[in-house]
């Protein structure tokens, strides 16, 4: 079983011996391990179950150290990268050979962050590698945003969980790239778009899907719990399923009903919803419910990408 602790010397150790360990960010917890070494990277894939050509993305602490794996960084991405970072918020940007192959599947472009997480921070401080790490949990599964639920799911395969608390934006990175120098929003998410509109203009957001090349682990089936899920009009599929034992996944509202309800934010707090949605989908997932009822929640700021996630764990395949 992995140990769980918040000692950045451990941490710094065990990814120095070319192994991964699993560290909180503002987001969702990461499986990292040394992006400039192909062999650890390797580990991530693994241990996730990950297929391969789906890219990991690169965490590292400051613009100066970016500039030894990065080509070029525009100058829309630069006022990106002032304006929010470190924070939510991953670049899609030319690579330099360092970063191995393995890391972009491939790909010519490298994704890129600066995580807002002290302890994260000044780990990659410590360390003279950036980390690689994607989500810290099974592929295809609901991301991790304690710990706990690292520790629940992977704990038999990794050595050291870094525990930074819960996270404080709950939902991934939004992943900007350039297509053809117009800048494409490839994933919503902590980073809503109207902030990015604001720092450089008008975006394109690109639907992604598993047959979009530039993005090729954008999977539609993704962040789905293992009980079945549908989105709609609560009210209406609790007739629907009367049948069913259900588990009610609500933004605001009560549903009367004997149910089991999990209530994302009785303020109506986006910031907050996104906080808690994972949480929520991994507590509902874990009782004996046949299915969870689920509603879209207003389309604006986090909403997005709270919409986008329930979007996926309801998809198929
Ligand atoms: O908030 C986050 O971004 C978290 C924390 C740990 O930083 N990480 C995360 O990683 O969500 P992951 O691997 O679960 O999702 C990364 C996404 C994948 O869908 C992948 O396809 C896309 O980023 N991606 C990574 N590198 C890419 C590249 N070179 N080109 C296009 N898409 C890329
Ligand atoms: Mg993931």
């Amino acid at each position: 079983m992995s140990h769980i602790g918040s000692e950045i010397l451990q941490a710094k150790s065990i990814l120095e011996a070319g192994k991964a360990v699993a560290i909180p960010t503002e987001t969702v917890y990461g499986l990292a391990a040394n992006a400039l070494d192909a062999k650890a990277v390797a580990q991530i894939f693994s241990i996730k179950k990950r297929p391969t050509f789906d890219p990991l993305i690169v965490h590292t602490h400051s613009l100066e150290a970016l500039q030894s794996f990065v080509l070029e960084i525009p100058e829309a991405a630069h006022l990106l990268a002032n304006a929010f970072w470190p924070g939510p918020l991953t670049l899609l940007l030319p690579k330099k050979p360092a970063i191995p192959d393995l890391v972009t599947s491939g790909l010519e472009r490298v994704a890129i962050r600066i995580p807002n997480h002290p302890l994260t921070l000044r780990l990659l401080q410590s360390l003279d590698f950036p980390l690689a790490a994607p989500s810290a949990n099974p592929f295809g599964y609901i991301s991790p945003t304690t710990a706990q639920h690292v520790a629940d799911q992977l704990g038999g395969d990794i050595e050291y969980i870094l525990d930074g608390g819960a996270a404080s934006i709950g939902v991934e990175s939004t992943i900007v790239g350039w297509e053809n120098g117009i800048a494409t929003v490839l994933r919503v998410g902590g980073l809503s778009i109207d902030a990015i509109e604001e720092v450089i203009g008008p975006v394109q957001v690109q639907a992604v899907s598993s047959s979009n090349p530039a993005a090729p682990g954008m999977l539609k089936s993704h962040y789905a719990p293992r009980i079945p899920m549908r989105a709609g009009n609560i009210a209406e599929m609790i007739k629907e399923y009367s049948g069913k034992k259900i588990a009610i996944l609500s933004f605001q509202q009560a549903y009367p009903t004997t149910a089991i309800n999990y209530i994302l934010s009785e303020s109506g707090n986006l910031n907050e919803a996104a906080q808690h949605l994972f949480a929520a989908m991994r507590e509902l997932d874990g009782t004996d419910a046949d299915i969870i009822l689920t509603e879209f929640v207003p389309a604006t700021g986090l909403g997005l990408a709270i919409n986008d996630r329930l979007k996926r764990a309801c998809a198929e395949e």
